[in-house]
């Protein structure tokens, strides 16, 4: 059946049927190691002041945004996902040879073609193993989190590199008020692994899903096969992103509530059990109207949009990388992550967290503050040359 024969009503978006995955489910599978990487450039409030008709005022009590990192040139994604992936790599104790495959959540990948994955695996000295990217806007770490894990519990992989990494900076235009303010550059690197069989799950529950009728909601219109970037495409601005602020807010309200209350219910849980909320990192008020749908109090829920801005698939993974850092999230405790981006599309993850709790090194070290040296290192890199591993601790990080 086409698509442009449903009707309205069988075009309702259906949810999963329940336990699906549980069919699939046969090793459990564990977050061993987690890193994020953020440029050391900030932009606040106060410079946009200087750039756009706008107010420190209006951004912080509409957003919850104080300032925003962006990736000096040539900082690209799959550097601020190298630096990301190498801290996570290193807390997990897992050398780049253990991996079995790498995917990248990404909506600004350094080009078109060929995937940052490859690149990435590349400067991780990595040839023959499966790496590709994916692109479910802010929800792609966890539908990168679900493809890790379907992965590992079937048996065909043990260890999986899953980074979230974005340059939102490159696709915002700074003469727009309406995005310019909300959007930030960093990345964040998990590194899930198979359990023996006797062992708790640490992945407890997903879900997933996706309702492409609201596309034009968030859009960067040229540069793909639509419309191919040319000099009209670019003296009207549309190879920059578009968005429709107020829908996508309802639209984040909705499911940011459902598909959490669903991935606790999958879980076997009640909303009451979760420990600690991570959310997309979009704006303050989004997250503040989900946890009060929720019923959850502000103790539970992890909040550093004001210091990064919306850094779309990468926001969740630094959330959970600085709940840890500050001594959030405890052994056994519940960890649910949700989000909501482009597409439109939405994605939770329910786990009970196994790791121990950070070492003084490790919450000194876990965020990798990323300069153009990183991407000027990168270029004189050939591809495939085995890197240095995680180890040496560069601009006093
Ligand atoms: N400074 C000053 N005024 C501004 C600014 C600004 N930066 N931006 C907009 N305004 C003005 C508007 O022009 C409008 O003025 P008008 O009434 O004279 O036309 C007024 O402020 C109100 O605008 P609204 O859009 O109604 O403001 P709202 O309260 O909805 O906040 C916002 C806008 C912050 C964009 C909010 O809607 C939002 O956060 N939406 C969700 C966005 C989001 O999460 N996007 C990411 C999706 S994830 C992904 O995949 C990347």
């Amino acid at each position: 059946m086409s698509l442009t024969s449903l009707t309205e009503q069988e075009q309702t978006v259906v949810p999963q049927a329940e336990g699906t995955e549980d069919r699939l489910c046969t090793y459990p599978v564990h977050v061993v190691g987690i890193g994020a990487a953020v440029p050391s450039d900030r932009l606040t409030n106060q410079a946009l002041e200087t750039m756009v008709d706008t107010s420190d005022e209006w951004i912080r009590t509409r957003t919850g945004i104080r300032e925003r990192r962006i990736a000096p040139a040539p900082l690209a994604s799959s550097d601020l996902g190298f630096a990301a992936a190498r801290v996570a790599l290193e807390q997990a104790g897992v050398t780049p040879a253990d991996l079995d495959e790498i995917i990248v959540a990404t909506v600004t990948p350094d080009y078109q073609f060929p995937s940052t994955a490859c690149l990435l695996a590349a400067r991780l000295g990595l040839v023959g193993i499966p790496a590709f990217d994916l692109a479910a806007g802010c929800s792609g770490l966890m539908y990168a989190i679900e493809q890790a894990c379907q992965a590992i519990r079937s048996g065909s992989r043990r260890t999986v590199l899953v980074v979230a990494a974005e340059t939102l900076s490159r696709v915002v235009n700074f003469h727009d008020r309406r995005t310019c303010v909300l959007f930030g550059d960093g990345a964040a690197a998990l590194v899930l692994q198979r359990a023996s069989l006797q062992d708790e799950p640490g992945i407890l529950a997903t879900n997933l899903g996706s309702d492409g009728r609201g596309a034009h909601l968030l859009v960067v219109p040229a540069g793909g096969s639509r419309l191919p970037a040319s000099s009209q495409t670019i003296a009207q601005g549309l190879h920059y992103l578009q968005m429709s602020g107020s829908e996508v807010f309802k639209f984040a309200v909705r499911v940011m509530e459902e598909s959490t209350r669903l991935v606790v219910a999958r879980a076997g849980l009640r909303v009451e059990d979760i420990d600690c909320f991570i959310p997309h990192q979009a704006n303050v008020r989004i997250i503040q109207a989900a946890a009060e749908r929720l019923g959850l109090p502000a103790e539970r829920i992890m909040v550093n949009v004001d210091r990064y801005g919306n850094t779309s698939a990468a926001s969740i993974g630094l959330a959970l990388v600085e709940a840890y850092q500050q001594g959030r999230l405890h052994p056994g405790d519940v960890v649910v992550m949700t989000g909501f981006g482009t597409g439109l599309t939405w994605g939770s993850v329910a786990l009970r967290w196994t790791a121990p709790p950070p070492t003084p090194e490790q919450v000194r070290t876990l965020v990798y503050q990323a300069t153009a040296a990183d991407a000027a290192e990168a270029l004189g890199t050939p591809p495939a040359c085995p890197s240095p591993l995680p180890g040496e601790s560069k601009n006093g990080v």
